[in-house]
């Protein structure tokens, strides 16, 4: 158990990337915060997680309103004590060319991908300067570091989320808080069968995604979760600031 008594708050924890990640730390001995906007669906997760004799609480939070994602750490630390782990993963994804993106669209990306992952860092770092010190892992995207078409305004949001990790790399690593982001390629979630449905043939599109992908199939979101396992753990306690792609080889063709 890598993670024994280490106490975590996961956010987009009710579904895809986030649930397979609460799950696998939940597995490895740590309690986890599971947080989500969806009340249902964080339910579920911590429904899964304490019937398989894991430690799990679900929060219900919109984490692009500073103040819950503030309350939601509060109430991790009254809870539990500490918070050793801070994975800021909830995203959503919006596909529209530039020219038809409105001000309402952007704003809603911007809220959740990049202010929901700035006020956890933000509320995390000042819990974690109390403590000692802890991890921080953000879930960016491939599409931080490549672009595709229609996905101008996610890209914008997920580069700012590789920027804003470096920064508090430089920022904070010698208070001994390590901040490092990941880059899912695409992956079997919830939120990519959304993406393949907005064309007129899904089955095409995602024949068409995964000929993208030099290993020839999506990633499972279990792929992602090994890899903030990895992050979380003293194995990479000299990784900072770092983008770990994790992508079945497409950004490398
Ligand atoms: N699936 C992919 O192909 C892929 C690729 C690269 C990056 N990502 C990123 O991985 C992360 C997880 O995505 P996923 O594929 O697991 O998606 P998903 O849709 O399966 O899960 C996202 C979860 O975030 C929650 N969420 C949405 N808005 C929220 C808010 N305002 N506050 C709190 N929770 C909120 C949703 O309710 C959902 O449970 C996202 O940041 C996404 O951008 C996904």
């Amino acid at each position: 158990m890598r993670l024994n008594g280490k106490i975590s708050l996961i956010t987009g924890a009710g579904s895809g990337i986030g649930r397979a990640t609460a799950e696998c730390f939940a597995r490895e001995g740590a309690t986890v915060v599971a947080v989500d906007v969806n009340g249902d669906a964080v339910q579920a997760t911590q429904t899964a997680i304490t019937t398989t004799g894991g430690n799990c609480l679900g929060l219900v939070v919109d984490v692009s309103v500073e103040e819950q994602v503030k309350r939601a750490i509060a109430t991790t630390v009254e809870r539990f004590g500490r918070l050793d782990i801070l994975h800021n993963n909830a995203g959503i994804s919006v596909l529209k060319p530039i020219i038809e993106t409105t001000e309402a669209d952007l704003d809603k990306l911007l809220g959740v991908n990049f202010k929901g992952v700035f006020f956890g860092c933000k509320h995390g770092i000042v819990q974690m300067l109390t403590q000692g010190g802890g991890i921080i892992i953000n879930t960016a995207s491939e599409l931080g570091i490549v672009g595709q078409p229609l996905y101008s305004a996610y890209c914008a949001t997920k580069g700012g989320v590789l920027a804003l990790t470096r920064a508090l790399a430089t920022e904070w690593s010698a208070q001994n808080i390590r901040v490092n982001a990941i880059c899912p390629g695409p992956i079997d979630t919830p939120m990519i069968h959304a993406e393949f449905n907005v064309g007129p043939d899904s089955v095409a599109e995602e024949k068409a995604v995964v000929a993208t992908i030099p290993v020839g199939r999506l990633g499972k979101p279990e792929d992602i979760a090994r890899v903030a396992l990895f992050l979380a753990t003293s194995d990479a306690e000299f990784i900072h600031g770092a983008a770990i792609v994790a992508d079945g080889g497409k950004t490398i063709i």
